[in-house]
């Protein structure tokens, strides 16, 4: 598999974010929150990158496609996340493909009382956005093409690899 971006780069990456968001979050009450599955490990590093006090927890969110032929349904669920009214939250996922995730959970958290919603996402497939949204901040800018490593995954598998690769440059986008 080719690597598209290293295990060194990420982690110079993330802790760059890591002093940022804490610049721009020092003296507020915020909450940290990964989007389950593919942002698990993104969270973990990000966090530990951040000195401030904060809370976090985990939403879900996942793409299912009955068939190759039908449109994919997302399904996202924010049982079981902190309360996060009156607060700034972090929205960490791992990648901002067509934006669709993001801009419904920026949503939901705002319904559920969010006073402000922070989108932060590892990778960014620029060409691809299909929605009125961009992430605030995003570790790298990458092209339309299926990656896999440090959370992201094709079939639940190569979430463990430390880098970014491409699955397989053959394959289509999804
Ligand atoms: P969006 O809603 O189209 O922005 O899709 C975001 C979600 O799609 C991510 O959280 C990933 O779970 C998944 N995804 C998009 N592109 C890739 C990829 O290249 N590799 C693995 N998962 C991807
Ligand atoms: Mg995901």
């Amino acid at each position: 598999m080719q690597v598209l971006v290293s295990a060194e780069a990420i982690q110079t990456r993330v802790r760059q974010l890591g002093a940022t968001l804490e610049e721009r979050l020092a003296s507020q009450q915020f909450v940290m929150i990964g989007v389950l599955d593919g942002a698990f490990i993104f969270l973990a590093d990000l966090v530990r990158s951040i000195s401030l006090a904060h809370r976090m927890g985990f939403v879900s969110a996942s793409s299912y496609r009955g068939a190759v032929t039908e449109a994919a349904e997302l399904l996202i669920s924010i049982k079981g996340m902190p309360d996060v009214s009156g607060l700034t939250v972090v929205l960490v996922d791992d990648i901002f493909d067509t934006g669709k995730t993001l801009e419904r959970l920026k949503h939901q958290l705002h319904a559920a009382g969010a006073a402000q919603v922070v989108t932060v996402v590892l990778l960014w497939k620029t060409g691809r956005r299909t929605v009125d949204l961009t992430p605030d901040y995003y570790g790298f800018e990458i092209p339309d093409q299926f990656v896999v490593g440090y959370g992201l995954d094709f079939d639940e598998q190569y979430r463990h690899l430390p880098e970014i690769c491409v699955l397989n440059p053959e394959l289509p986008a999804d």
